[in-house]
């Protein structure tokens, strides 16, 4: 019935659409039409069997299309920071942003007076291949959890201040005996005050994998300065495309540059999975002496600043490895190959995306991956449920032991796997033919292994000190925003504006999570090259009230990367970054860093040279090249938050100084997301004073004019 109704309705259309002719059609049977239709139904229906076959066919391409970059990649260069924010022009190339920018390596910084917060810019990484952008980053001190959540967080614990410091009676005795606790730790001496349970070391990482969850957005990690700016995956794909587009930028830093990938083809049709990255934070289990860190010449970096090696490491732009051991004599140690290191022993201490706790034997391929260093029997399976890099496979058929190495060209990487569905699992088919004795079949056995895995790198380790918990003043602490009766930056309902400043009326009244300022000024040294009356911004304490209601100057007690000088004891650096490099893993970076640890020590290396160097003579080294730091006094006004720079100038800028000159466009550090450009003079005093930032005769954000010399 409806074929014919159907016929007819093609009739007349058909009909309409031709000039008049004398010979009408012969109208076709309702049989035929069937036929037709049948027939065109059919020729349909392998048409889009040949459009599925070819969909399915162009997916898998796209899929081996991602494989293939990642394998280029992957052989380019290894696990590891590629690439940092680029914030200025130079005339040499290592002068613009490479790993590090003109201030900090990854763009690390301050956020002192946060409670929990580590500043990290934003970073180019590759990690397994799979290159990416982050936000910028400004994690927070968390570890993972010891249940199965996905991403699951709490919050590390920070270390007692030592009983001896409490059981001083007055502020001035504590702080006198906090500076002993400091010495010890800085001068890694245990003998007298055991500072190993006081000051705790934190190894931060970097973890990222491919994530199924391809339809709503996931913000990386928790922030409280940071999250994407975007409603969707779909949606930051456009504003990262927007912004490249055009070389622009979120001003806010708050894009990530997150690929897709088809991970698998199902029958034809692609499942997508998203990538995905976090920083987190673990506790180690045991004292790590500092000792067990060298610090790596970046020369790039040092060229930046004229910075001579002794200078180097109390600057942001220091990058460290870990050594393979803690050396019993750091003069007489050699750099060697190792299978299982320190910094093995560490990441293998982290969990991967099942949390602590989990186990996870890997056999896939029918060999069972075992510890390295598990040498009697029962062999002791590496536990891939956490970070590991290398394991041993035993063949059964004298074939011997092998140990291998993760990854073919990229030593930088750790792998840990899951069983968290949340991340994209690929599966593969072993087959085994061989042919039973019993019934004389030959049987073709297969088995079905599936696995999850993540990759994770390190990324800096932080000593927590007692300052998180020493409270000598007994400030009322608020965890939440503070509220205008504590900070307020305007007057608040009884008329008063608390923004730190000395005075009663000024003070803030308590501290709170983001005003986390605790740590009695006294504890840090006067700096020198500032009048007395300088002393206090120099330092940059704020006032608190006490609960006596008596104003107290102190210093903020958040994450530092290098605290301030502390009387008797000198500068002591918390933060030791050490993420690896993408470049490690270049050839031509491999052949560089054997010529410069050549240069750098002719005489250690003479006999390597083709032709015996001349020395080189003293006599030539230009002093006037000397490199001195300034820094810009903190500033509390809010936005942009509380936040100081440095910046650095040479013995000559100093000398034309001296003549009066003024030396100008000097770029600080980033700090708050920002730097100036500072002209600056020498005043009647001697003293460093602005004489311009950023072409106005005060910066926008409200520093202190007059500059300390640090070094
Ligand atoms: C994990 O499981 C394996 C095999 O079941 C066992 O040999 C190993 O001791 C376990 N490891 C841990 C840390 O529990
Ligand atoms: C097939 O191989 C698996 C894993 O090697 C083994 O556990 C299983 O017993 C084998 N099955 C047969 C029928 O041989
Ligand atoms: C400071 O805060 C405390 C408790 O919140 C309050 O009792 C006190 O009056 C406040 N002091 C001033 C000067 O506002
Ligand atoms: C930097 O190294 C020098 C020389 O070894 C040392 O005296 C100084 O204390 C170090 N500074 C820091 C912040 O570790």
């Amino acid at each position: 019935m409806f074929l014919c109704t159907l016929a007819a309705l093609f009739a007349v259309t058909w009909g309409a659409h031709q000039h008049p002719t004398t010979t009408t059609p012969i109208p076709k049977t309702d049989h035929e039409l069937i036929q037709d239709l049948l027939a065109e139904n059919a020729a349909l229906r392998g048409r889009l069997g040949t459009m599925e076959q070819g969909v399915g066919d162009l997916s898998r391409q796209v899929m081996l299309q991602q494989l293939f970059v990642e394998e280029r990649i992957r052989s380019d260069g290894s696990s590891g920071l590629k690439q940092v924010r680029n914030q200025q022009s130079g005339e040499r190339s290592y002068l613009t942003a490479d790993y590090a920018t003109m201030g900090s390596v990854a763009g690390i910084h301050e956020h002192i007076n946060n409670i929990r917060t580590v500043g990290m810019g934003e970073l180019n990484v590759v990690l397994n291949g799979v290159e990416f952008r982050t936000r910028h980053n400004d994690y927070r001190l968390y570890m993972p959890t010891t249940d199965r959540t996905y991403n699951g967080r709490r919050e590390i614990p920070f270390p007692d201040v030592p009983p001896a410091v409490l059981a001083k009676l007055t502020v001035a005795e504590q702080v006198e005996e906090m500076k002993e606790w400091f010495k010890a730790f800085k001068m890694q001496d245990h003998s007298v005050r055991d500072y190993r349970k006081y000051f705790k070391p934190v190894l931060c990482y970097m973890e990222g994998g491919w994530t199924t969850n391809t339809k709503t957005l996931e913000e990386p990690f928790f922030s409280d300065r940071h999250h994407i700016d975007a409603s969707s995956w779909f949606d930051l794909q456009d504003k990262v495309r927007f912004a490249s587009y055009s070389g622009g930028k979120s001003s806010l830093e708050n894009f990530a540059y997150l690929p897709t990938t088809i991970i698998n083809v199902v029958n034809g049709t692609p499942e997508y999975a998203q990538w995905n990255y976090r920083i987190m934070c673990h506790p180690l289990k045991n004292d790590l002496p500092t000792s067990a860190f060298e610090m790596i010449d970046d020369v790039g970096e040092r060229m930046k600043k004229g910075m001579p090696m002794s200078r180097y490491n109390e600057t942001r732009l220091a990058r460290f490895q870990l050594r393979r051991q803690i050396p019993t004599n750091r003069n007489s140690y050699i750099p060697r190959t190792y299978l299982w290191g320190l910094l093995d022993d560490l990441m293998y201490e982290i969990p991967g995306k099942d949390n602590y706790g989990a186990n996870i034997t890997d056999d896939s391929l029918g060999l069972t991956m075992y510890h390295v260093n598990s040498n009697t029997e029962p062999l002791e399976p590496v536990n891939t449920a956490y970070y590991n890099r290398m394991y041993k496979i035993v063949e059964k058929d004298a074939m011997g032991n092998k140990n291998v190495h993760r990854g073919f060209s990229d030593s930088n990487f750790f792998a840990a796997q899951t069983s968290n569905p949340r991340i994209a699992a690929l599966s593969v088919d072993t087959c085994k033919d061989y042919r039973d004795h019993k019934t004389h079949h030959n049987v073709h056995n297969c088995t079905h292994y599936s696995q999850r895995y993540t990759w994770a790198i390190p990324l800096e380790i932080i000593y927590l000190t007692p300052l998180y918990e020493w409270n000598p003043h007994n400030f009322r602490h608020t965890t939440a925003s503070g509220g205008p009766e504590i900070y307020s930056t305007t007057h608040n309902s009884q008329g008063q504006v608390r923004n730190g400043k000395l005075d009663a009326d000024h003070a803030y009244n308590g501290t709170w999570d983001k005003g986390f300022y605790r740590t009695p000024i006294e504890l840090f040294s006067t700096t020198k090259a500032v009048g007395a009356d300088r002393a206090d911004t120099a330092k940059a304490s704020v006032g608190v009230l006490d609960p006596h209601g008596v104003v107290q100057k102190v210093a903020a007690s958040g994450t530092h990367i290098i605290l301030p000088n502390i009387e008797g004891v000198g500068k002591v650096r918390t933060r030791y970054p050490i993420m690896p490099v993408h470049a490690d893993g270049e050839q031509s970076r491999k052949e560089l860093d054997a010529l410069k640890e050549m240069v750098m020590n002719m005489a250690k290396y003479s006999s390597l040279f083709e032709v015996e160097p001349t020395t080189v003579s003293n006599a030539n080294t230009q002093y006037n090249q000397q490199p001195h730091m300034l820094k810009v006094t903190p500033t509390t006004q809010d936005p942009p938050g509380y936040h100081g720079h440095d910046l650095m100038i040479t013995q000559a800028d100093i000398e034309d100084m001296k003549k009066g000159q003024t030396v100008r466009g000097i770029l600080t550090t980033t700090d708050q997301q920002h730097q100036h450009s500072i002209d600056i003079h020498m005043d009647a005093h001697g003293q460093y004073v602005m004489a311009a930032c950023d072409g106005l005769p005060r910066c926008w954000d409200g520093h202190d004019t007059h500059l300390t010399l640090d070094f």
